[in-house]
Order: C-alpha cells, then structure tokens, then sequence
C-alpha cells in the first residue's frame, strides 16, 4: 500500500474514531458491527486459553474484542490498528493494554512474539498477500489466530452496499456546493452567477435532495433540514461558520464513503477465501474449514476463520 494509500485510510477510519460522523451526522452514519452474537462467539474462541498469554488484537478499532479479552482476565494485551486516534481510545478507555498503531502488512513485532492473534472485521482490509504472512511470522509455533472476516453474503455487505449507494447519491444531488453558491449570494453578494440562476440552481438539488431525505431519513434529511434552518436564520451566523459547517458535511460523506468502500472491498467472497486459505497453508497456518457465524435470524454476521501455526 502507498504511503497516500495509507494516511488517506488512517484519514478515514480516524475520523470514525474520533466519534466525529456519528455524532454530527445523525443515524445515517451509525455503525454496522454490534450485535450480541459477536460477543458470545468471542467469549466462546477465547476459552480454554491460559489467560497470562501473550495475545494481539489485530486491526482492533476502539477494542470491542480487547474489552472481551479483559473481561476474561488475559493480562498481556497488545491492539494493533492503523488509526491514531482507535488506538488513543484504546490506551485511554482500557488499561494495561499495549496501543500500536501500525499497518496489519508490516508490523513492528518480534517473529514468534504471540501466543494468539484475534481480528474482528480487519485483517481482511489489508492486502492479505502481506498480511497472511505477517500474521504468520508472529505467531509463535503452536499459537492460534482466530478471525471473525466480512463476507459478501451476509447482512453487514448488504447494509454497506446500500450505503454506499446513499452516500453517492447525497453527492450527485450536488446540494452542497448549491447551498453554498446560495449563501453566498445571500450574505456576500459576491458571486459570478445572478441570484435567478442560483436560486434555480440550488432549487433543482433540493429537489434531488428532498427524496432521499424522505427514503433514508438519516444524513439527507440531517443535511436538507439544516440547511433550511440555517437559511432561515441565517442573519445570526457568519458566513465563515456556515462554510465550515458544509466543509464538515464534505468531508464526513467522503471519509465515510471512503469507509465504507474499504469494508466493502474486504469482504471475503468464496475466490479470495480459496487464496487466502492456500497463503495461510503456504506459511503454515493450517485453517479449519470456514464456517459463518450467524445472527438470531440465521443471516450471516461473517466468516470464522480459525487456524494453528505448525512448524
Ligand atoms: C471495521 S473496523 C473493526 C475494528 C474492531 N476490530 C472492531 O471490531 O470493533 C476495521 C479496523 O481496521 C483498521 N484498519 C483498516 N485497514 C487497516 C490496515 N491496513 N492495517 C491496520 N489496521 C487497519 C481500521 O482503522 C479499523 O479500526
């Protein structure tokens, strides 16, 4: 991966992290991965295991499997993650567990250095031809990696293809920088278009807007109410803060789009399983045969990948 490659991902999945999406942003931007299931298969791999273990959570966000870990009384935690800011939430809201940030290809660890890997929906988002093999390298002979993988079939994909699909219709409505041309012919009177073309222009995107709005509810409707709100009002605002505001709606929509396009294209369907699985033999991890780990309704939450390091 190229180093643009990288920080534009660390760019997105921080901005996760930070919690700033779904805070500004309504329910369209809530996350995808909790459900009750996770956690009880988590608590049921993690058995059996001496818990003073030295064990790795690979690609660990904000720690939902780490916190599991700690509940079952492991003491040598290390969570490996791409994003500064999931590590710092780590390091912060979970003691005595060992942050690095680092990408899953090259990892600063000694070879042989865990006794178990864990990866909740991330070792898959990396290039996996550098990523098998790394996993490999730190597991000492006799150590295990378990993973719970994103699939293509189940109800997770389903929901990321459908954002997606939002998030670029959001775009193409070209509301933003609509409003944006409004406002500033509103409060600057600077603008090369008249305000008959403007108000035409911004009209024709609302008009794009205000069905999405009324179908996903969520960012549109977050976006198209407040936009009129802040119009109505907009005497009591500066022109500078309404232009930052539409900045933070910009780059919310890219860096989720952005998120949600990495996941998607994780996910592991039957092809890339064959790969990964011959890689994950070639450098000696042995993986049982996959299995999905299914929700109350028998959808599919994702793969269970599980293998042992022979020398
Ligand atoms: C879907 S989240 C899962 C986080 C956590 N395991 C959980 O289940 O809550 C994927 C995580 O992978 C991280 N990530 C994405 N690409 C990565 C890479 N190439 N190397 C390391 N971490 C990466 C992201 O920063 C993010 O925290």
């Amino acid at each position: 991966m190229s180093e643009r490659d990288l920080t534009a991902l660390d760019q997105d999945w921080s901005n996760y992290w930070q919690g700033r999406t779904g805070v500004e942003s309504g329910a369209a931007l809530v996350g995808v991965e909790k459900h009750p299931e996770i956690e009880a298969f988590w608590k049921a791999q993690l058995q059996g295991f001496d818990v003073s273990i030295p064990v790795l959570d690979l690609c660990c966000g904000a720690g939902t499997v780490l916190k599991i870990l700690k509940g079952l009384g492991y003491s040598q935690l290390t969570g490996a993650d791409i994003s500064q800011a999931a590590i710092e939430i780590v390091s912060r809201e979970i003691g005595d567990v060992r942050g690095v940030v680092t990408p899953a290809d090259a990892m600063p660890f000694r070879d042989d250095e865990f006794d178990l890997v864990v990866s909740q929906y991330g070792f898959e988002y990396g290039d996996f031809t550098k990523v098998i093999p790394e996993i490999s390298r730190i597991v000492r002979n006799g150590g295990t990696f378990v993973s719970l993988s994103h699939d293509t079939v189940g109800a997770i994909h389903q929901e990321v293809s459908a954002q997606i699909v939002e998030m670029k219709q959001i775009r193409d409505t070209g509301f933003v920088p609509a409003a944006r041309l409004l406002f500033a012919a509103a409060m600057t009177g600077k603008t090369e278009k008249t305000n008959a073309e403007i108000s035409a222009e911004f009209r024709a995107a609302q008009m794009k807007l205000f069905p999405l709005a009324q179908k996903y509810r969520g960012l549109s409707e977050y976006i198209y109410m407040n936009t009129q709100s802040m119009y109505n009002q907009h005497r009591n605002y500066t022109f500078k803060d309404i232009m930052i505001w539409f900045d933070g709606i910009e780059n919310d929509v890219d860096r989720f789009l952005g998120r949600m396009e990495s996941m998607h294209a994780s996910a592991i369907n039957p092809e890339k399983m064959k790969s990964m699985r011959d890689l994950f033999a070639a450098n000696n991890i042995e993986l049982e045969p996959e299995q999905s780990l299914l929700d109350a309704q028998g959808a599919s939450l994702g793969w269970i990948l599980k293998g042992t390091k022979s020398g």
